[in-house]
């Protein structure tokens, strides 16, 4: 273990010297703990987009920019990604540990028990136009559950309570994100199967049409969307994992704390990446193939477009998650029998980005969202349904983070800023301005 006891921080301001303790984390992390700093000192410090700002301090997961390293409770991305499911993670990143058999049948059973939503939910469905974006009425369900369990609402609430929210978001999102695809296709809802694990039983309720009464889920896509969730699981204090520790600081309720996650997810610079890459691919497809044109389409400052899929705040070395999603991307089309054209071009366009001194000197590798479309889509998944499933992966990740904030009672998340609008002016009346 690092010595944790490092010098301390010390800064001189208008002639006077202030001390300030450093934390060095259990992988050598290093941070200068500015708690005091406005109280002692009377400066804030600016950070825009917290490029350079630690919210807090975690055990859950830990990510190496330079290196590509992830790691979950210890256990790398690696491991998990190749010898754990997804709801072995899910429990990993809840409760710190693997699960053994025991705590794993547990789990999985008090899932279960869940999977069903209040049929008044569908409703919701009816008031959206078809075609609404999965996104929005993933948010609009999520936050609706909180109608339905009104005890959730109490910030008091008993810990076997708080646990029984969790496991209802756990067992209700893949029935959720089964309903939306199901509405979108004009298909009738399948109801969970409590016979079927839960990567398979989601997978039941999306592609089991009403009357196919021997429908059976793929092994070969059991087992990447095993994956693909496990890789999207979580990824310590990004954008949306952040939104999630602000919004439950205030105390909010937990669905109305995840569906402030998944709002923030949706954005295209984060989880609605996936969704762009496939559009920016089929784009480039549409255009002849020309990869080196919309290679340096990315480059120039006067073009809004950007590569997506490619680039990262923290990883400035391969996302390890796109790596593992490339090789199940090539294991699963061939699997499957799918040759899907836009494969190649991602190909060629990672090859052609990857030699260029404009993505070398910024240090832009394809990420997690870069290959995952891809694979979404030879399982049979409209491209607008793919954020819905980075949120379904996400979930675990968020609750994990929620949990941490509020067991440790961290205060309200409340940052300064340093105004720079008008100084104080007279008003003067309308007839006079
Ligand atoms: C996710 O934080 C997480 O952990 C997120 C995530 C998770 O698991 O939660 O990993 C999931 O959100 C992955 C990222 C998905 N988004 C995209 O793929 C969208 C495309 N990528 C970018 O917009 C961008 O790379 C970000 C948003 C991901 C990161 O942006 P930063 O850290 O704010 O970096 P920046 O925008 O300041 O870029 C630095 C330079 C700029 O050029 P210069 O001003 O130095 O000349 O790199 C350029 C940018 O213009 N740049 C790109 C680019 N990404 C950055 N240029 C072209 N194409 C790109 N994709």
């Amino acid at each position: 273990m690092p010595d944790n006891k490092a010098q301390n921080c010390i800064i001189n301001l208008e002639g006077n010297t202030y001390e300030f303790p450093v934390i060095i984390g259990s992988e050598g992390e290093k941070a200068i703990d500015i708690s005091k700093l406005r109280d002692t000192t009377g400066y804030v410090t600016l950070d825009i987009g917290y490029k350079n700002t630690g919210a807090t301090k975690s055990n859950i997961t830990f990510l190496d920019g330079e290196l590509g390293i992830l790691r979950h409770r210890g256990y790398s991305i690696e491991d998990l990604a190749e010898k754990a499911n997804f709801l072995e993670v899910a429990y990993l990143l809840l409760k710190g540990e693997l699960p053994n058999k025991d705590q794993f049948e547990d789990f999985d059973e008090s899932i279960r028990h869940h999977t069903l939503v209040n049929e008044d939910l569908q409703n919701i469905f009816k008031t959206f136009p078809t075609g609404s974006h999965p996104m929005g009425q993933l948010i609009a369900m999520i936050s609706s559950l909180s109608a339905y369990y009104p005890k959730a609402l109490d910030p008091n609430r008993s810990a076997e309570s708080k646990n029984r929210t969790v496991l209802r978001l756990l067992a209700k999102m893949p029935t959720i994100c089964a309903m939306i695809y199901k509405k979108r296709m004009g298909h009738p809802v399948v109801y969970p199967n409590n016979n079927l694990d839960y990567v398979s039983n989601f997978l039941n309720m999306t592609f089991k049409h009403v009357s196919d009464s021997d429908y059976q889920p793929d092994p070969v896509v059991v087992d990447a969307m095993n994956k693909l969730l496990i890789l999207h699981a979580d990824h310590e204090q990004n954008c949306s994992a952040s939104t999630v520790r602000l919004v439950g600081s205030s105390q909010a309720n937990l669905y109305a704390t995840i569906a402030a996650g998944v709002a923030a997810l949706w954005g295209p610079l984060h989880g609605g990446a996936n969704q762009e890459v496939l559009e920016m691919l089929e784009s480039i497809k549409a255009d002849g193939g020309n990869v080196q044109k919309w290679v340096d389409k990315a480059k120039d400052k006067n073009d809004p477009f950007r590569l997506m899929g490619f680039g990262h705040r923290v990883y400035k070395n391969f996302d390890p998650r796109a790596k593992i999603i490339k090789k199940t991307c090539d294991d699963v089309l061939n699997r499957l029998g799918i040759n899907d054209p836009v494969l190649e071009i991602a190909k060629k366009l990672e090859e052609a980005a990857l030699t260029d001194p404009y993505f070398v000197e910024r240090k832009l590798y394809p990420n997690v969202d870069f290959y995952s479309g891809i694979i979404y889509r030879a399982i049979g998944f409209p491209t607008e349904m793919f954020t819905a499933l980075f949120a379904l992966g996400r979930l675990p990740g968020w609750i994990a983070q929620w949990q941490e904030m509020s067991t440790e009672n961290q205060p309200i998340g409340r940052p300064r800023q340093i105004y720079t609008g008008q100084t104080p002016r007279s008003f003067i009346p309308r007839g006079e301005r």
